[in-house]
């Protein structure tokens, strides 16, 4: 066994915003990685109209991970295993919420592995309480009005409310 070998997780996402669950798996990422990149991602498969810009979308990220050594925070541009072999991480995290996310996280995980064999991918479960919560249903509840102060960061939810002058 090699005990001194160093793992370097990625942590990739568009995170617009980044939610209480983002938080919790990121966290939850240090107990198996050394260090963690977030990275946040100019090119997204799925998003459709962000709130934040990628820099701003960073600067939050680093905001309320601030109190973690271990992880940094970058936005990357092209595809994510060349971002990943950039930054020297071999191991992409993701979090699983519910089976509904499992095929989209196979898909991705699979052309990743075909991309560059090098990459593992693991799944991480975020608390039950955070099971239900995504950025796009956040940015919508916020979007029309709801209260969003249980599934982001307070400083998320000033920014967000400064975003759609609410609040
Ligand atoms: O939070 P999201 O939007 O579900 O994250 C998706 C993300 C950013 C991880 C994915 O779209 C991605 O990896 N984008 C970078 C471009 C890329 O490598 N695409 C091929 C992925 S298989």
């Amino acid at each position: 066994m090699n005990s001194t070998r160093h793992t370097v997780g990625l942590y990739p996402g568009s995170f617009d915003p980044i939610t209480l669950g983002h938080e919790d798996i990121a966290r939850r990422a240090l107990r198996v990685a050394d260090r963690l990149v977030v990275g946040v991602a100019h090119t997204s498969t799925h998003i459709k109209r962000g709130l934040f810009s990628v820099q701003e979308r960073v600067g939050l990220i680093r905001e309320v991970l601030d109190d973690e050594e271990r992880i940094e925070v970058r936005a990357f541009e092209g595809l994510l295993v060349d971002f990943a072999r950039r930054e020297g991480a071999n191991l992409v995290v993701r979090g699983l919420r519910a089976v509904s996310d499992f095929e989209y996280e196979l898909q991705m995980a699979q052309m990743n592995q075909e991309l560059w064999p090098d990459i593992e991918t693991i799944f991480l479960v975020p608390e039950v309480r955070y099971s239900f919560i995504s950025s796009s249903l956040v940015r919508e509840v916020a979007t029309l009005g709801g209260d969003i102060s249980s599934f982001v960061s307070p400083s998320v939810l000033a920014r967000i409310q400064e975003k759609l002058g609410t609040g």
